[in-house]
């Protein structure tokens, strides 16, 4: 399988440029003999080009990624960031549709559309996030909402423009609360989501595609969750906040 893993940390709104610093520079250290995983880290937006240009002095391999974009380049809108400013900032991936902005910001599967496109129009890296919430999957529909949230939020796309699509599966019910999904359900919920990207596009990208699971993983869940075929990384959301904790699941056992 030619997937390259890929680990990342979702700092959300923590840290202040400093601290993302020397967090950032720390983790660097730990990080520099790696060369078989990709890695990225996703500070708030006054960080992002504090911590890239530091991670760019020291040659590190660590990726710079932010948590959100405007899907317009520039102009009157107040508060908002785009995807060329985020390129400038030394900014590689771009998390997308996060269940915090879906719950608290009302971003719909229409929006995550367009900054997914903006994206990839600025050659950013987008990590779509996905994921069904506690009651909708007492109801028994997760699959019915993750149908949704993939050909809504991928409409209108060619295949050719999603060679660097990052599906993050993040069970809402998972995040921050200590409950992980099982490795078992993380798989068969990625093997489906690579079964609709192969019916809504085609097998190649389906096979290429990395589908990264988050939800409360930490050191002594990663290397199960990463044993399973379908399961290409991790998005981190507390456990990346602390360098010493992230190293050990960046550094997880490869049994796969
Ligand atoms: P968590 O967050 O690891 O703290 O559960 C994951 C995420 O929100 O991306």
């Amino acid at each position: 399988m030619s997937r390259t893993p890929l680990i990342a940390g979702n700092w959300k709104m923590f840290k202040t440029g400093s601290e993302a610093v020397a967090t950032a520079r720390r983790l660097a250290e730990f990080a520099s003999d790696i060369t078989n995983i990709d890695i990225m880290i996703a500070p708030p937006f006054p960080s992002l080009a504090l911590v890239s240009e530091n991670l760019k002095s020291m040659s590190s391999r660590v990726n710079v990624g932010a948590q959100n974009l405007f899907y317009i380049n520039e102009g009157a809108y107040t508060g908002e960031v785009s995807a060329k400013m985020l390129k400038a900032a030394g900014v590689s991936h771009v998390i997308i549709g996060h269940s915090e902005r879906r719950q608290y910001f009302g971003e719909t599967n229409e929006d995550i559309c367009r900054k997914i496109k903006a994206a990839v129009e600025s050659d950013l890296i987008p990590i779509m996030c996905i994921g069904e919430t506690e009651s909708q999957k007492k109801d028994g529909k997760t699959f019915y909402v993750l149908d949704k949230q993939i050909q809504n939020g991928l409409q209108g796309f060619r295949s050719n423009e999603l060679l660097t699509l990052v599906i993050a599966y993040e069970p809402v019910w998972a995040i921050g609360t200590g409950n992980t999904a099982t490795p078992e359900q993380a798989e068969a919920v990625h093997s489906y989501i690579r079964s609709e990207i192969e019916k809504m596009f085609n097998s190649n990208l389906a096979e290429d595609i990395r589908i990264i699971y988050g939800g409360s993983v930490k050191p002594d869940n990663i290397s199960e969750l990463m044993s399973h075929k379908n399961v290409d990384g991790a998005l981190v959301g507390g456990a990346s906040l602390d360098a010493d904790k992230f190293i050990k699941i960046i550094k997880y056992n490869r049994i796969k």
